[in-house]
């Protein structure tokens, strides 16, 4: 089973001009992206190889633009914030990066792209996960500090996407990530 996780990040910046050392400020919230790249791919050992992160940044300068991490190809270490940014800042910049794409696609057109009934919209009102058979190769989607706007909701509406709801609580995206990563982990185990 490979996870996929789509982050709509509707400040992060399209461009690698940002510093490593105000990934908050300058970066459009590129602490939340670098926590959702940690929450995906670090584990003790190294990277998972069985998770895949796209992220559609939609900040300036150059909207809309999405990265694509793959587990199975990924050759650096990323364990700390920085060395996330780093990852995201590099592949900006045009140097090759294994595991890693750069492409122009909103996130209309990624929704879009995705195989139908494998898609699950992460939402604190969706129906509890326990409750919701998982399929095989599962592609979550999750907000930003500011969740997904309308016109994102009614794109995965329109693509069939489910919500699925970790609680009532609202959480951290990337702890989202966590406790996804955790349940798939159990259901493997459990299979
Ligand atoms: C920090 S939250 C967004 C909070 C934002 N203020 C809002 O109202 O949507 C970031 C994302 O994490 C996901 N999320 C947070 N808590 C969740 C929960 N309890 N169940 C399912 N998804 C959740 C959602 O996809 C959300 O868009």
């Amino acid at each position: 089973m490979v996870r996929t996780f789509i982050l709509k990040s509707s400040e992060g910046r399209t461009a690698p001009d940002f510093s490593l050392k105000s990934l908050a400020g300058s970066g459009g919230r590129m602490d939340l992206i670098a926590r959702c790249i940690i929450a995906t791919f670090a584990i003790p050992r190294g990277i998972r190889k069985d998770a895949i992160l796209s992220i559609v940044l939609e900040g300036p300068p150059n909207p809309p633009v999405t990265v694509t991490m793959d587990g199975r190809d990924l050759n650096r270490r990323i364990i700390s914030e920085v060395e996330a940014a780093e990852v995201l800042r590099d592949a900006l910049s045009g140097r090759p990066v294994g595991g890693v794409r750069v492409e122009r696609k909103s996130f209309e057109r990624l929704i879009r792209e995705m195989p139908r009934g494998s898609l699950y919209y992460l939402h604190e009102n969706g129906e509890e996960i326990g409750r919701v058979k998982i399929g095989k190769d599962p592609i979550f989607v999750l907000g930003d500090q500011k969740g997904i706007d309308e016109k994102g909701e009614r794109v995965l509406d329109e693509a069939g996407a489910k919500r699925v709801s970790l609680g009532p609580i609202s959480y951290l995206a990337s702890h989202c990530i966590v406790i996804i990563n955790n349940e798939l982990d159990q259901m493997i185990v459990e299979e």
